[in-house]
């Protein structure tokens, strides 16, 4: 049986992945940022998934303005990175769960969700990074990923985009997708983006929105679902609107969670960091 164990959000500004290629993070002016983590390797050591489904923007290695799928789902046996001229310069490879992501997508299609399926997937930063803050290795350069990964990619780049309440939904259907797969799997879901910013204008950060946010995700994730796109861009900037991957991954783990941890700095880079780690079912692991 398959079963969601964790749900994670965390923004993925690319110096985050440069730094710990570098093994600089405790000399960055954000090394609290990577501090936070502390809690998220106790709590993988003691829960162990072994599938990651990342959810995030392809911020244009994969999808560009000619060809723009609103949710597109890899399928593969295994991923690659890019070099994306910002810190992912060494060719790693990132094993898929095929059997998993099939499932989803039949059960997504059958739900009415049309997502387009992709054989093949470059990995950017915003899959990457997450990854590397959740399993660093030993915090020297890249670890090797332990873990399946599944990338769920959300359109944030060009409109029109998907609701935010859409986007809640789809997280729905995930996780009844993931619940209702035969084979065995513990699942980590991963939101990746965020919180506030517009490249270009670190003047776009909103703490008190940010942390609005981070408030109602864990207990009032139907709030945000409310929020316009047009609404999230004007209070967060256009790249807020990365936020919907948070609410993917809310949608999927739904119900009462505990707080693992949690850690909001600013700025990282144009970006408010923040970071959280949701847990559905308590010691019961
Ligand atoms: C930054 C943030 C992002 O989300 C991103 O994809 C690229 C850069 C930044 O703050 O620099
Ligand atoms: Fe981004």
């Amino acid at each position: 049986m398959a079963r969601i164990v964790g749900g994670l959000g965390t923004s993925h500004v690319p110096i985050i992945g440069r730094t710990m290629a570098a093994g600089k993070q405790a000399s960055v002016s954000f090394a609290p940022f990577f501090a936070s983590f502390a809690p998220v390797h106790d709590w993988i050591a003691r829960v162990r998934p072994d599938i990651a489904i990342v959810l995030y923007n392809d911020h244009g290695l994969n999808f560009f303005l000619d060809n723009m799928p609103t949710f597109a789902i890899g399928v593969g046996h295994s991923y690659h990175n890019e070099d994306e001229g910002w810190g992912e310069p060494a060719p790693r490879l990132f094993r898929g769960a095929p059997d998993l992501s099939w499932h989803i997508v039949q059960s997504l299609i059958a739900e009415e969700f049309d997502i387009s399926t992709c054989r093949d997937m470059a990995f950017d930063h915003a899959g990457i990074t997450a990854l590397d803050l959740v399993w660093p290795g030993d915090g020297v350069g890249h670890g090797d990923i332990p873990v399946a990964v599944i990338p769920l990619v959300v359109n944030a780049v060009q409109p029109p985009f998907p609701t935010p309440l859409r986007c809640y939904k789809l997280g729905h259907a995930i996780g009844r997708a993931i619940n209702s797969f035969a084979g065995d799997a513990r699942v980590l879901v991963i939101g990746s983006g965020g919180l506030s910013h517009e490249l270009g204008q670190s003047g776009k950060i909103n703490r008190d929105f940010d942390l609005l946010c981070m408030d109602k995700i864990v207990s009032d994730p139907a709030f945000l679902a409310r929020y316009s796109n047009d609404e999230i861009v004007d209070l967060a900037g256009a790249q807020g609107l990365e936020l919907m991957n948070w609410i993917v991954m809310r949608g999927a783990v739904s119900g009462d969670v505990s707080v693992v941890a949690s850690h909001y700095e600013l700025p990282i880079s144009h970006t408010g960091g923040a970071m959280m780690l949701l847990d559905p079912n308590g010691k019961d692991h």
